[in-house]
């Protein structure tokens, strides 16, 4: 064998052991698919750098080039019209596709990601905490309630959940004159109940101030006249004729579903939407946690 090309393949060598080291140094897994493969390339490239230097530096030492010479030339120096040498020209093509595989199918694009193996941990932890609680008590619900409350609703809705001085809605009531007023006034349309949106000016003046007196009041007593207008869609005794409209007797779990997943804005600002935030469970948590806020008062 030329003594060029031992040397070649000695240098070759010694790159594809130093690739190795690093490779062990760096702990990547060769028994991964993509690693191997993109490791047996650079053993491929190494091998075919040096063999094809070698190869053409010996010829270049014995052969004598023949073939039609271009118009041009450099002060006597001419440049022949061969073509590429056609194993330059396929590793050229083979860069490429092999390049397009890369991004499209191998890494990055494919590649390991934190973001995707935290959504399915994520998943899969709730689906666990979903069988465990599927089945839990009122006050287990309650319990866990109150400490998402804590986290996610304290910070507007208070410690007690009354609202901060009006900051929020006071959980503790159902609702207030000031927002029945201004619901009547500019209609409603967030909560995505059957019955659609509340339109606006249900009821003017007077009449409109007695029913929102009678609402905030619990709907106890005797309902003012115009009530039989709001009693069509909201049912007579208020609470939203089995789900059609929300129930204006009680906070219950279709209106905290809803604002959940809605989110809101009335008299008194802007609720966010929680919506994908949290598990059946613990939506079901927070609505028994919120109910048990209005009947210890
Ligand atoms: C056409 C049917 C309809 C009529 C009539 C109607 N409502 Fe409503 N109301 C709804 C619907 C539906 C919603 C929920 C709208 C939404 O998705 O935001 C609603 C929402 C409300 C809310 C907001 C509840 C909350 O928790 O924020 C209040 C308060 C209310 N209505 C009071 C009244 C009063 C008082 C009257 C009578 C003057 C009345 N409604 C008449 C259908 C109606
Ligand atoms: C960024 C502040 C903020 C956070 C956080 C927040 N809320 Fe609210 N929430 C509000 C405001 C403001 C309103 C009153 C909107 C209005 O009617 O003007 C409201 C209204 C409500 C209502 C009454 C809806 C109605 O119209 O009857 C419920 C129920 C509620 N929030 C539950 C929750 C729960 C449960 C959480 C925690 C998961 C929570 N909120 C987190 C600001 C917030």
């Amino acid at each position: 064998m030329n003594g060029m090309i031992v040397k070649a393949l000695v240098m070759a060598g010694v790159l594809i052991i130093g690739t190795y080291v690093v490779i062990e140094q760096m702990h990547i897994d060769l028994s991964d698919p993509i690693n191997m493969l993109t490791f047996i390339g650079a053993i491929a490239i190494a091998v075919l750098t040096f063999g094809v230097a070698a190869k053409y530096m010996a010829q270049m030492k014995n052969d004598s080039a023949s073939g039609e010479l271009t118009e041009d030339n450099w002060d006597g120096i001419g440049e022949y019209e061969n073509p590429l040498p056609s194993g330059w020209a396929w590793s050229f093509v083979g860069t490429l596709i092999w390049a397009i595989w890369y991004m499209l199918m191998g890494y990055p694009v494919n590649a390991y990601s934190q973001i995707g193996a935290w959504n399915k941990e994520t998943k899969e932890y709730n689906k666990k905490f979903q069988e465990k609680f599927k089945t839990a008590d009122k006050d287990t619900l309650k319990d866990m309630g109150e400490s998402i409350f804590l986290v996610q609703c304290a910070p507007c809705h208070g410690d007690t959940g009354d609202g901060m001085s009006g900051k929020a809605h006071d959980l503790t009531h159902r609702i207030s004159k000031a927002q029945v007023l201004y619901v009547i006034k500019n209609g409603s349309h967030y909560f995505k109940y059957p019955l659609g949106a509340m339109p606006a000016g249900m009821a003017q003046g007077k009449d409109a101030e007695d029913v929102a007196a009678y609402v905030a009041g619990g709907l106890k007593g005797k309902a003012p006249t115009a009530w039989a207008t709001c009693a069509g869609c909201h049912g007579q005794d208020g609470k939203g004729n089995g789900g059609q409209a929300p129930n204006l007797a009680h906070i219950d779990s279709t209106l905290i579903a809803n604002v959940l997943k809605n989110g809101k804005k009335g008299s008194i600002g802007r609720m966010p939407s929680f919506a994908n935030r949290f598990t059946p469970v613990q939506e079901k948590a927070l609505a028994e946690y919120i109910k048990s806020l209005s009947s210890s008062k």
